[in-house]
């Protein structure tokens, strides 16, 4: 399995260019079975969460060809509607077909996700919303079925708690529903709206684009489309707290600003002055910073995408603080890894109280989810000698050529296998 050796203690400078956002990716691809006709999706990141998102689609009939840096899928055969546990249990994301599978071909059979690095994630919400609309949903040997043998019909539902990919399962579910769909206390993260507006180009009828309430008029059919996925607001944030960090005036581009509000007034108090531009950021060099406390929530609040890696920044803030997880009941794993390199961090309940500045130093990390590994990435970054991070599979999970982005800046950072025995 392969791991980084990461040099600690290298300043970073220049400019990184962000990659199209994996979670409206995988959305967008999920919804390329909604149509016979090929549909082209361009700014993919290159992750493997997207090429799993492909073989779930291949495996539902479809076919994918990559060109100049887009893809295009065609779901042709329309005969196949199981997604089966090897590709879901790879990735929790896959569930996002059981919304198009059911509009497109009335049926579908998606193994149920099982545990997952950062606590339980049900999809309750997804399924109890979906037989609102007409599905028959029931258990069959690990697998969610879910059948509506005359099609979906509209129906007005209140998610009782704010979920993404369950706000855009649904969303694509309502497309080719009867009649008008109103979903209520919807998710308004900017990978959903993509979504929508992406359907909306294939000919759906959706308002509310944006907001809690989003109203669909369903529609017979949908057609193909050519769509270019927004930027990723995560990677973009993820480089931001690296350039805070350890940075000597980071230029971060290609990415949308306006979709990390909430990590630049946090990162304003801590006393990183962040200048926003057409475009891009810049992260100009830190002379003092300040332990300021977060809680995550959902958008437009401070994303739990990014708290791992500002945990980490705040291990190097001047005094303490407290960071509370409000979205997931279990995502401080990278807290005991954290450690190990020597912060000080404690866990009570839903807080990370974090006390700083301390010097990190270089051992041997273990990655245990997508984010967390950023933030051992980071923390290798400022540590004292070397750090090796492993099981970085988790990361090329979600980031794109993470330690070539970094090693342009001027990180240190060698991805090498140790071998079969080790
Ligand atoms: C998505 C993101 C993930 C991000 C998360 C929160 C994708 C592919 N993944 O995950 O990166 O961390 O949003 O911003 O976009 N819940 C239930 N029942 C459900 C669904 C959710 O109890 O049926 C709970 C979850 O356990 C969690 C909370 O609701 O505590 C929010 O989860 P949700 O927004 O659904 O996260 P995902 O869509 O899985």
């Amino acid at each position: 399995m392969e791991r980084f050796r990461i040099v600690g203690g290298r300043r970073l400078r220049g400019e990184v260019t962000i990659s199209g956002a994996k979670n409206a990716a995988l959305p967008c691809l999920a919804a390329t079975l909604l149509t016979r006709e090929p549909v082209t999706l361009s700014n993919l990141p290159r992750v493997r969460d997207i090429l799993t998102m492909e073989k779930v689609l291949v495996t539902l009939g479809a076919t994918c060809h990559h060109e100049n840096g887009s893809t295009s899928v065609l779901a042709g055969d329309v005969s196949a509607f199981h997604a089966p546990y090897e590709l879901v249990s790879t990735m929790r994301a896959s569930i996002l077909v059981l919304g198009p599978l059911l509009a497109s071909r009335r049926r579908a059979r998606v193994a149920l996700p099982g545990g997952c690095a950062i606590g339980a994630r049900p999809v309750d919400l997804h399924l109890a919303a979906l037989a609102r609309l007409g599905a028959r949903l029931f258990l069959e040997h690990g697998d969610i079925v879910a059948e509506a043998p005359y099609g979906l019909h509209g129906a007005d539902i209140t998610f009782p708690r704010i979920t993404v990919t369950g706000t855009e399962n649904l969303l694509m579910a309502a497309t080719l529903a009867r009649g008008v769909t109103v979903l209520r206390n919807c998710a308004r993260e900017p990978e959903v709206a993509d979504l929508a507006r992406m359907l909306v180009a294939m000919g759906a009828r959706i308002q509310g684009i944006g907001s809690d309430t989003l109203e669909i008029h369903g529609v017979e059919g949908l057609a193909g489309v050519h769509h270019r996925v927004i930027p990723d607001r995560i990677e973009a944030g993820t480089y931001v707290i690296a350039a805070a960090l350890a940075g000597d005036g980071v230029r971060v581009r290609a990415c949308e600003p306006a979709h990390l509000t909430a990590l630049l007034a946090t990162l304003g108090e801590a006393g990183v002055a962040v200048e926003v531009g057409e475009g891009f950021l810049y992260v100009p060099p830190v002379t003092c910073l300040a332990a300021t406390s977060v809680t995550t929530a959902e958008y437009p609040g401070f994303a739990t995408d990014l708290q791992a890696q500002y945990l980490t920044l705040m291990t190097q803030a001047q005094g303490r603080c407290r960071i509370r997880e409000a979205i997931f009941e279990n995502r401080f794993q990278h807290v005991l890894e954290l450690k190990r390199l020597g912060a000080r961090i404690e866990v009570e309940g839903d807080c990370a109280i974090v006390e700083g500045p301390v010097t990190l130093d270089g051992t041997v990390v273990m990655a245990s989810d997508l984010r967390a590994s950023a933030a051992l990435v980071l923390a290798g970054l400022v540590a004292r000698g070397e750090t090796i991070l492993q099981r970085i599979y988790h990361l090329d999970r979600g980031y794109e050529a993470m330690e070539a982005k970094l090693n342009a800046l001027g990180a240190e950072i060698h991805r090498f296998n140790p071998g079969p025995y080790r």
